[in-house]
Protein backbone atom coordinates (compact mmCIF):
# COMPACT_ATOMS: atom_id res chain seq x y z
CA UNK A 1 0.00 0.00 0.00
CA UNK A 2 0.89 3.59 -0.88
CA UNK A 3 2.23 5.36 2.29
CA UNK A 4 -0.97 7.91 3.33
CA UNK A 5 1.36 10.55 4.62
CA UNK A 6 2.73 10.98 0.70
CA UNK A 7 1.65 14.64 -0.89
CA UNK A 8 2.59 15.58 -4.46
CA UNK A 9 2.73 19.33 -4.81
CA UNK A 10 4.46 20.82 -8.03
CA UNK A 11 5.55 17.39 -9.17
CA UNK A 12 7.36 17.09 -5.95
CA UNK A 13 6.42 14.27 -4.11
CA UNK A 14 6.61 14.51 -0.11
CA UNK A 15 6.51 11.87 2.55
CA UNK A 16 5.88 13.24 5.74
CA UNK A 17 7.03 10.19 7.54
CA UNK A 18 7.63 6.48 7.42
CA UNK A 19 4.51 4.16 7.26
CA UNK A 20 4.53 0.45 8.13
CA UNK A 21 1.60 -0.80 6.40
CA UNK A 22 -0.41 0.28 8.98
CA UNK A 23 0.20 3.74 10.31
CA UNK A 24 2.40 6.53 9.57
CA UNK A 25 5.42 7.44 12.06
CA UNK A 26 5.81 11.17 10.72
CA UNK A 27 8.61 12.60 11.13
CA UNK A 28 8.78 16.81 12.54
CA UNK A 29 11.33 17.85 10.14
CA UNK A 30 10.15 16.23 7.00
CA UNK A 31 6.67 18.02 8.08
CA UNK A 32 8.30 21.20 8.47
CA UNK A 33 10.13 20.79 4.67
CA UNK A 34 6.30 20.15 3.47
CA UNK A 35 5.21 23.50 5.34
CA UNK A 36 7.74 25.54 3.89
CA UNK A 37 7.22 24.33 0.29
CA UNK A 38 3.38 24.81 0.51
CA UNK A 39 3.54 27.64 2.43
CA UNK A 40 5.45 29.51 -0.96
CA UNK A 41 3.13 28.44 -2.96
CA UNK A 42 0.06 29.77 -0.94
CA UNK A 43 1.21 32.74 0.20
CA UNK A 44 4.43 33.55 -2.18
CA UNK A 45 8.13 33.23 -2.15
CA UNK A 46 8.83 35.46 1.10
CA UNK A 47 6.93 33.00 3.12
CA UNK A 48 9.06 30.80 5.55
CA UNK A 49 9.31 28.83 8.96
CA UNK A 50 10.32 31.09 11.33
CA UNK A 51 12.57 29.26 13.81
CA UNK A 52 10.85 31.57 16.82
CA UNK A 53 7.22 29.71 15.41
CA UNK A 54 8.43 26.19 15.68
CA UNK A 55 7.20 25.61 18.99
CA UNK A 56 3.60 26.67 18.04
CA UNK A 57 3.65 24.83 14.74
CA UNK A 58 4.72 21.41 15.92
CA UNK A 59 1.52 22.19 18.51
CA UNK A 60 -0.07 22.50 15.72
CA UNK A 61 1.17 19.24 13.60
CA UNK A 62 0.97 17.06 16.87
CA UNK A 63 -3.21 17.64 16.96
CA UNK A 64 -3.65 17.73 13.10
CA UNK A 65 -1.62 14.27 12.71
CA UNK A 66 -3.41 12.68 16.35
CA UNK A 67 -0.42 12.09 17.86
CA UNK A 68 -1.83 11.03 20.95
CA UNK A 69 1.26 10.53 22.84
CA UNK A 70 2.43 14.16 22.11
CA UNK A 71 -0.64 15.84 22.51
CA UNK A 72 -1.47 14.15 26.36
CA UNK A 73 2.25 16.30 27.18
CA UNK A 74 1.17 19.08 25.45
CA UNK A 75 -2.50 19.22 27.46
CA UNK A 76 -4.04 19.09 23.85
CA UNK A 77 -7.35 17.61 23.09
CA UNK A 78 -7.85 16.20 19.84
CA UNK A 79 -11.65 16.18 20.04
CA UNK A 80 -11.23 19.60 20.32
CA UNK A 81 -11.19 22.37 18.28
CA UNK A 82 -8.66 25.09 18.00
CA UNK A 83 -8.24 28.34 19.33
CA UNK A 84 -5.10 29.95 17.84
CA UNK A 85 -4.21 33.72 19.57
CA UNK A 86 -1.77 35.63 19.35
CA UNK A 87 -0.85 39.50 18.42
CA UNK A 88 -1.85 41.38 15.22
CA UNK A 89 0.04 39.80 12.55
CA UNK A 90 2.26 37.17 13.69
CA UNK A 91 0.63 34.18 11.64
CA UNK A 92 -2.16 32.97 12.77
CA UNK A 93 -4.61 33.28 9.74
CA UNK A 94 -1.73 31.79 7.17
CA UNK A 95 -0.53 28.83 9.76
CA UNK A 96 -4.50 28.07 10.19
CA UNK A 97 -5.12 27.89 6.19
CA UNK A 98 -1.74 26.10 5.45
CA UNK A 99 -1.82 23.01 8.31
CA UNK A 100 -4.89 21.42 7.02
CA UNK A 101 -2.63 20.49 3.17
CA UNK A 102 -0.80 18.05 5.77
CA UNK A 103 -3.94 16.01 6.63
CA UNK A 104 -5.22 16.09 3.02
CA UNK A 105 -7.20 12.78 4.24
CA UNK A 106 -9.05 14.85 6.96
CA UNK A 107 -12.22 16.45 6.43
CA UNK A 108 -11.66 19.80 6.09
CA UNK A 109 -12.21 22.58 7.61
CA UNK A 110 -13.98 25.89 5.83
CA UNK A 111 -11.83 29.50 7.08
CA UNK A 112 -14.61 32.02 7.78
CA UNK A 113 -13.80 35.59 8.48
CA UNK A 114 -16.01 36.74 11.44
CA UNK A 115 -16.63 39.72 10.15
CA UNK A 116 -18.91 37.61 7.03
CA UNK A 117 -20.87 36.21 9.54
CA UNK A 118 -21.88 39.30 10.93
CA UNK A 119 -22.44 40.82 7.97
CA UNK A 120 -24.28 37.69 6.75
CA UNK A 121 -26.65 38.18 9.67
CA UNK A 122 -27.41 41.53 9.14
CA UNK A 123 -28.60 41.08 5.76
CA UNK A 124 -30.26 37.46 6.74
CA UNK A 125 -31.07 37.20 10.41
CA UNK A 126 -31.12 34.26 12.57
CA UNK A 127 -30.86 31.92 9.39
CA UNK A 128 -27.14 33.04 9.60
CA UNK A 129 -26.73 31.79 13.17
CA UNK A 130 -28.79 28.59 11.93
CA UNK A 131 -26.41 28.06 8.85
CA UNK A 132 -23.34 28.06 10.91
CA UNK A 133 -24.26 25.29 13.71
CA UNK A 134 -24.08 22.65 11.30
CA UNK A 135 -22.20 19.90 11.23
CA UNK A 136 -19.50 20.98 8.42
CA UNK A 137 -16.08 22.29 10.31
CA UNK A 138 -14.72 26.11 10.20
CA UNK A 139 -12.30 28.04 11.23
CA UNK A 140 -13.79 31.32 12.39
CA UNK A 141 -11.24 33.67 11.41
CA UNK A 142 -10.41 36.68 13.81
CA UNK A 143 -13.04 36.19 16.83
CA UNK A 144 -13.59 39.13 18.81
CA UNK A 145 -12.85 42.24 16.69
CA UNK A 146 -16.30 41.44 14.27
CA UNK A 147 -18.88 44.49 15.01
CA UNK A 148 -21.79 43.31 16.62
CA UNK A 149 -24.75 42.12 14.41
CA UNK A 150 -27.96 44.01 14.24
CA UNK A 151 -31.45 43.12 12.41
CA UNK A 152 -34.45 44.91 11.85
CA UNK A 153 -33.32 47.01 14.83
CA UNK A 154 -32.19 44.01 17.22
CA UNK A 155 -28.74 43.90 18.52
CA UNK A 156 -27.20 41.01 18.63
CA UNK A 157 -23.37 38.98 19.49
CA UNK A 158 -23.64 36.94 16.46
CA UNK A 159 -20.45 35.29 16.70
CA UNK A 160 -21.56 34.64 20.41
CA UNK A 161 -24.38 32.91 19.23
CA UNK A 162 -22.77 30.82 17.15
CA UNK A 163 -20.20 29.73 19.29
CA UNK A 164 -23.37 28.21 21.61
CA UNK A 165 -24.81 26.69 18.83
CA UNK A 166 -21.69 24.54 18.00
CA UNK A 167 -20.54 23.47 21.51
CA UNK A 168 -24.41 22.31 21.60
CA UNK A 169 -23.80 20.44 18.88
CA UNK A 170 -20.11 19.22 19.95
CA UNK A 171 -21.84 17.95 22.43
CA UNK A 172 -24.89 16.37 20.49
CA UNK A 173 -22.31 14.65 18.26
CA UNK A 174 -20.38 13.29 21.26
CA UNK A 175 -17.30 15.64 20.48
CA UNK A 176 -16.99 14.65 16.71
CA UNK A 177 -17.88 17.89 15.22
CA UNK A 178 -14.83 20.17 15.24
CA UNK A 179 -14.84 24.32 15.16
CA UNK A 180 -11.80 26.28 15.02
CA UNK A 181 -10.48 29.90 15.48
CA UNK A 182 -7.75 32.83 15.35
CA UNK A 183 -8.25 35.73 17.41
CA UNK A 184 -5.88 38.78 18.77
CA UNK A 185 -7.87 38.77 22.57
CA UNK A 186 -6.41 37.07 25.52
CA UNK A 187 -8.93 35.12 27.72
CA UNK A 188 -10.19 37.96 29.78
CA UNK A 189 -10.72 40.24 26.98
CA UNK A 190 -12.75 37.40 25.49
CA UNK A 191 -14.96 37.20 28.45
CA UNK A 192 -15.42 41.11 27.89
CA UNK A 193 -16.88 40.96 24.92
CA UNK A 194 -18.70 37.60 24.95
CA UNK A 195 -19.81 36.97 28.27
CA UNK A 196 -19.08 34.53 31.23
CA UNK A 197 -21.04 31.38 29.51
CA UNK A 198 -19.69 31.53 25.50
CA UNK A 199 -15.86 32.35 27.48
CA UNK A 200 -16.85 28.91 29.97
CA UNK A 201 -18.11 26.82 26.57
CA UNK A 202 -15.22 28.03 24.32
CA UNK A 203 -12.56 26.02 27.27
CA UNK A 204 -14.73 22.87 26.45
CA UNK A 205 -14.70 23.88 22.76
CA UNK A 206 -11.09 24.59 22.00
CA UNK A 207 -7.67 23.45 22.64
CA UNK A 208 -5.79 27.29 23.60
CA UNK A 209 -2.49 27.53 21.67
CA UNK A 210 -1.18 30.80 21.76
CA UNK A 211 1.88 33.07 20.50
CA UNK A 212 4.19 34.67 22.55
CA UNK A 213 2.81 38.46 23.01
CA UNK A 214 5.93 39.55 21.76
CA UNK A 215 5.46 37.79 18.72
CA UNK A 216 6.43 40.36 15.97
CA UNK A 217 3.82 41.90 13.16
CA UNK A 218 5.30 39.99 9.72
CA UNK A 219 3.17 42.58 7.50
CA UNK A 220 5.75 44.70 8.38
N1 LIG B 1 5.78 32.41 8.09
C1 LIG B 1 5.62 33.52 7.36
N2 LIG B 1 6.59 33.96 6.52
C2 LIG B 1 6.42 35.07 5.79
N3 LIG B 1 5.30 35.82 5.80
C3 LIG B 1 4.30 35.44 6.61
C4 LIG B 1 4.39 34.28 7.43
N4 LIG B 1 3.25 34.14 8.13
C5 LIG B 1 2.47 35.17 7.76
N5 LIG B 1 3.08 35.94 6.85
C6 LIG B 1 2.56 37.16 6.24
O1 LIG B 1 2.35 38.12 7.26
C7 LIG B 1 1.09 38.73 7.13
C8 LIG B 1 0.26 38.45 8.36
O2 LIG B 1 -0.06 37.08 8.44
P1 LIG B 1 -1.47 36.57 8.97
O3 LIG B 1 -2.57 37.28 8.29
O4 LIG B 1 -1.44 35.09 8.88
O5 LIG B 1 -1.36 37.04 10.48
P2 LIG B 1 -2.49 37.05 11.61
O6 LIG B 1 -1.82 36.64 12.86
O7 LIG B 1 -3.66 36.28 11.16
O8 LIG B 1 -2.85 38.60 11.68
P3 LIG B 1 -4.17 39.31 12.29
O9 LIG B 1 -4.05 39.23 13.77
O10 LIG B 1 -4.10 40.71 11.80
O11 LIG B 1 -5.35 38.56 11.76
C9 LIG B 1 0.51 38.20 5.84
O12 LIG B 1 0.78 39.11 4.82
C10 LIG B 1 1.21 36.89 5.62
O13 LIG B 1 1.31 36.55 4.25
MG1 LIG C 1 -5.66 36.80 10.92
Amino acid sequence: MDNPSKIIEGGVEYWLGKFDGKSVLYDFDKILIYLNAKGKLLFGKQFRIYDEDTVIIRKLCYYFIKDKENCLKDDIDPDKGILLSGPVGCGKTSLMKLLRHIVPMQRPYEMIPCRNVTFSFNHLGFKTVEEYGNTKFYCFDDLGVEPSGRFYGKDLNVMGEVLLSRYELYLQTKHKIKTHATTNLNAEELEDRYGHRVRSRMRELFNLIAFDKRAGDKRK
